[in-house]
């Protein structure tokens, strides 16, 4: 098989979701390989807003889709968005695939998230950490044990024996060994791997503990699926052009003057669709895309959003932080010192051009072709495209 994988490259909510869609419509198969419900990602196709949570996001383009062992799944928000997704796709049903390895979230574990001690990491009450928890405790629940007779669920919530109920009637025949599943495809299909979240909430590279519980970048693309890193044929990072952030932790570049912030939320739209908070935004931080370049070895990087960079006057790049006085290139391992980093900044022209329409290199403004060529400079890879809206449609390729 001919895998890719798109990972976003800061903290979630890069436009994973529409740019997997895009480069859905040349692909066989999409694959989510880790997170589950506490993603959120958005596709608009002729005006219309789809939000997907636990499938993947080129589903309606792709024949098939599966959701692989890496996944913590939430049986009813499952239900409700095949519900959806069956009025818009042919067959839906018939083309949805999940791994039998999957865990599977239970109620205790989003009934634990409701009353959690550390309240600062502010996640998405999804279940997501304490499902991941029990996974890795060897205590968890896996979709092939709700599919056997053995499990008893006399004790849980109604609702939940509803949704298992429904599952299995609906989906036994679906739940499959992705690894096999995939392992029997002829050679000449593609698999398009969608990430969720971002670089910097990986359980081992993000701002621990300001995290999720899955590893997000390229490498457990392979290991969440089923397939050898061998596979893998192409990697492509979503980037944001500028930064956005749900939830607690440090923020270097977090912009503080009004007037900008307020364009930026005002224009990017910049509330969360899962959780619906306004996101925090602030300047492009090329300390963490270097970072992120490193850890995934990207193909090309893919910047989103720069129609919302638009008449917003000079535009700030931060290209390192000073530490205590020192000038450092990476990011700190401990969250102490990101607490402490302080951005340096390089200053570069803004456009005041509408740029939704465009949908050529030759007809890109001159000021936006330097910001995203001094990008392209520093993290050494190619910009593989621009998004220039949220419409499926919004994109040029460089
Ligand atoms: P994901 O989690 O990475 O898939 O991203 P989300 O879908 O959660 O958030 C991205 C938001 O930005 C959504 O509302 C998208 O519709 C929107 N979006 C994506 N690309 C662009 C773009 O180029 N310009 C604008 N204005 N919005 C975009
Ligand atoms: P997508 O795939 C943005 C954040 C939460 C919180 C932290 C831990 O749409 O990019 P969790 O519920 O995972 O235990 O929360 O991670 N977070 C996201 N932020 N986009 C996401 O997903 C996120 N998924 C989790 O806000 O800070
Ligand atoms: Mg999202």
């Amino acid at each position: 098989m001919y895998a890719i994988a798109i990972i976003g490259a800061q903290w979630g909510d890069e436009g994973k979701g529409k740019i997997v869609s895009l480069f859905s419509q040349n692909v066989d198969i999409v694959g989510r390989f880790q997170g589950g419900p506490n993603a959120g990602h958005t596709v608009r196709i002729n005006n219309e807003t789809h939000l997907f949570r636990i499938i993947p996001s080129g589903f309606l383009h792709a024949r098939d889709a599966i959701i692989g062992n890496g996944v913590v799944i939430n049986l009813e928000i499952f239900l409700e968005e095949m519900h959806y997704l069956s009025s818009l796709k042919k067959d839906a049903v018939k083309h949805i695939w999940i791994s039998d390895r999957a865990h599977v979230i239970l109620p205790e574990h989003i009934a634990q998230e409701q009353h959690r001690i550390n309240k600062k990491i502010g996640t998405t009450k999804m279940g997501v950490g304490p499902a991941y928890t029990s996974k890795i405790a060897r205590s968890g629940i896996r979709i092939a044990d709700i599919i056997s007779k053995k499990i008893q669920l006399n004790t849980s919530p109604k609702k939940f024996q509803s949704a298992v109920a429904i599952f299995k009637k609906v989906y036994t025949k679906q739940c499959i060994d992705s690894s096999l599943f995939l392992s029997q495809q002829a050679k000449t299909k593609t698999l398009l791997l969608e990430g969720a979240q971002g670089t910097f909430l990986d359980i081992d590279y993000g701002h621990y503990p300001y995290v999720t519980s899955s590893n997000t970048t390229a490498g457990a693309a392979c290991v969440g699926i089923g397939i050898s890193p061998k596979d893998l044929k192409k990697i492509y990072l979503v980037s944001c052009s500028y930064q956005t952030k749900v939830g607690g932790g440090p923020f270097p570049t977090k912009i503080e003057d009004p007037i900008v912030i307020k364009h930026i939320q005002k224009n990017g739209d910049e509330i969360d669709g899962v959780t619906n908070l306004l996101r925090d935004c602030g300047w492009l931080d090329l300390v963490m895309l270097r970072q992120a370049v490193r850890l995934n070895a990207p193909d090309g990087i893919i910047l989103t959003k720069l129609d919302v960079l638009s008449g917003i006057g000079d535009i700030k790049i931060c290209i390192n932080y000073l530490l205590k006085g020192k000038i450092i290139t990476v990011v700190p391992s401990t969250i102490d010192s990101v607490e402490e980093v302080k951005p340096v900044y390089k200053t570069i022209p803004g456009w005041s051009e509408d740029i939704q329409y465009v949908r050529n290199k030759t007809d890109l403004p001159k000021n936006l072709l330097r910001y995203v060529l001094y990008i392209q400079k520093v993290l050494q890879i190619p910009v593989y495209g621009i998004s220039v809206g949220p419409e499926e449609s919004q994109f040029v390729y460089l």
